[in-house]
Formats: structure tokens, sequence, C-alpha cells
């Protein structure tokens, strides 16, 4: 994994006028995330699919005082030209982007993406990608900047990527061996992320937030739910801190690395292969491209 030389500054005393871009942030780990970037003087876009959901978030924000005003962008993840069209929107306002937090996630969901990926895969990896190399000019214009994406402790369940089901709807009964497949592709992104990244000033960390009683699971079957919900679990707010630490305080030179409560952590070992990092990274390529292509004939 990729390690720079030891860092002189962190992130959160060192830009003046900061602007994060937080993906699911309407609720759960996302959401306090917005909230506490905001009260650190970040300005704060909610990259979102649902207006109605996110505006009491916004409305939290704003209503804070000596906060910058929070602002909306339509994100559906599971859609790559939403996608397209939240990256334009943004860089159309011309400003910085010094944290992008990839943090939306879904568990437990069935079927395919717009563009015909499973659809944990396609969420949680693949539409996070595409977000990140629409705006990755915009982060190394920036710099330092920083691409945080939330994995999790469950990458540890997959037994590795199967290239063609990724292509396919989700096989398992309860969605939960596609959810740490895509999530093994996380820390396997972040980490070939930093590699690509390396001396650009922009720094990649993928990070397990704790098990947080939020409501990801809420697309398993029902009788399953109970029992992925544990007494002591973190409260949401709680559950931001992993990303938050990693946001503004961990090293730059701990780029790559993987996170959880707020330490470093050694990942699966297959979330290590550098070999499988480099051929999802061209496979992703290759399938964002082809969809861009797919895009333009559709014009
Ligand atoms: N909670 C845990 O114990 C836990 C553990 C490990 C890792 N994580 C990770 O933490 C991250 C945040 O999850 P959370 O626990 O805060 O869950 P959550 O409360 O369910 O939040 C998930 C967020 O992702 C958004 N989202 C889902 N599908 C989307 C799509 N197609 N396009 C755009 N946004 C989409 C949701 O939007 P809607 O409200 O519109 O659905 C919501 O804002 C996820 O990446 C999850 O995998 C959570």
């Amino acid at each position: 994994m990729a390690v720079l030389e030891k860092p002189f500054f962190t992130q959160g005393n060192l830009l003046k006028n900061p602007v994060a871009l937080i993906t699911g942030a309407n609720t759960g780990i996302g959401r306090h995330t917005a909230l506490k970037l905001a009260k650190k003087g970040y300005k704060v876009f909610l990259a979102c699919r649902s207006w109605d959901k996110t505006q009491p978030v916004l409305e939290e924000i704003n209503q804070l005082e000596k906060v910058k005003p929070a602002e909306f962008l339509e994100l559906d993840l599971a859609d790559q030209a939403s996608i397209r069209r939240c990256a334009l929107s943004f860089l159309a306002r011309q400003l910085p982007l010094h944290l992008l937090i990839n943090n939306a996630g879904q568990a437990g969901a069935k079927g395919l993406t717009a563009d015909g990926f499973e659809v944990a895969f396609g969420v949680n990896h693949l539409g996070h990608f595409l977000l990140t190399q629409l705006l990755l000019e915009r982060l190394e214009s920036s710099a330092p900047s920083r691409v945080i994406t939330v994995a999790s402790r469950a990458h540890h369940f997959s037994w590795g990527l199967h290239w063609a089901h990724l292509r396919e709807s989700t096989r398992s009964f309860t969605g939960i061996r596609e959810y740490a497949n895509s999530k093994l592709a996380n820390i396997l992104f972040s980490q070939h992320l930093a590699l690509m990244l390396k001396d650009s000033g922009v720094s990649c960390y993928a990070l397990h937030p704790g098990l947080v009683a939020t409501e990801i699971w809420r697309h398993v079957p029902r009788f399953l739910q109970p029992l992925l919900k544990w007494r002591g679990m973190l409260s949401e707010e709680e559950g931001a801190q992993c990303t938050l630490y990693c946001a503004l305080d961990a090293p730059a030179s701990e780029s790559g690395l993987y996170y959880a409560k707020s330490k470093i952590h050694q990942p699966s070992r297959l979330a290590q292969s550098e070999k499988m990092a480099l051929l999802l990274w061209q496979k992703s390529l290759e399938w964002v491209n082809e969809s861009s292509r797919f895009a333009k004939n559709q014009d």
C-alpha cells in the first residue's frame, strides 16, 4: 500500500474556505458528518437522491450560527447519468473541493442499477468510482484535499469479486454477500486511488465506521433485521467519528490505508491485494466509459 512522507499539517487546521461534498448525507452517518463539517466551517454539499429527505438536514445546518449555507445536489448512485449531472452541477459552481466523502451505501437491496450492474456493487463502489473520477481534477487543483470512502468490516465476508456476477442481478437471498463484495471493492478502490494520486496532495482513506444504529439494513428481509441490530451499537453521531477523523486529522502520510476506531487497521488479505485493486480499477474504468458511450448514443 502507498505510504507517503510524513506531513507537516492536518486537513482540519489548514484550509480557509473549505468545501466538502458528502454522498448519502440525508440520514445516518452522512447526516452527522455533514453537520459536524458545517460546524467546522466547511461549505457542505449534500449529494442525495431525495430533495424531500434532504431538506430537513439542510434546514438543520442552515439554522446554525456562523455556518456557510449548505446545498443539495441531486445524486442517484444507481444511475450513471445522474452521477454525471451531479458532478457537472458541482463543477459549474467553480468552487474548490477539499473533501469528497463517499458515504452513501445500500445493504440487502436486490436487482440491477440503471446501467446493468448488481445493485450493491453499482451503488456502493461503481457509482462512487465514477463520481470520484469526475471530480478528480477539481480535487487535485484544490489540494491539499481528501477522498474518504466509507467501507465496512463486512468486507471480511467477501470471497472475492466475480466479474461476471457483477453484471447480474443480486444472487444471494439476503444480499449480504454482495454488500460484503461492494465493501471489499471500496477498500481496493481507495488503496489504488492513493497510489494513482501519490504526490498530488490528494490523500485517500477507507474506513469501517463501527456497528452503527442506522437504517442501513432496511432492505434485508424483515425477519433478519432484529439479528442485525445489536444492543450497544454506536449512535449515528458516534458512527461519524472515524469518517471525521480521516477527513480532518489522519496524517496525509497514511493515504491508502484502512481505518477503524480512528486508528489504522489491517483489512482482509484480499483487500490488500494490489493485483486485485488494479484489475478492479481497470474494469471499473471500462464500465463507466462503456456507459458514457451508451449515454452519448442516446442523445
Ligand atoms: N450502519 C452501520 O453499522 C455500518 C457499518 C459499516 C459500514 N457502514 C457504511 O456506512 C455508510 C453510511 O450508512 P449508514 O449506516 O449511515 O446508513 P443509512 O442511514 O441507511 O444511510 C445510507 C445513505 O445512503 C443513501 N443511498 C442509498 N442508495 C443510494 C443511491 N442509489 N444514491 C444515492 N444515495 C443513496 C441513502 O439515501 P436514502 O435515504 O435516499 O435511501 C442514505 O442517505 C454506508 O456506506 C454503509 O455501508 C455502515
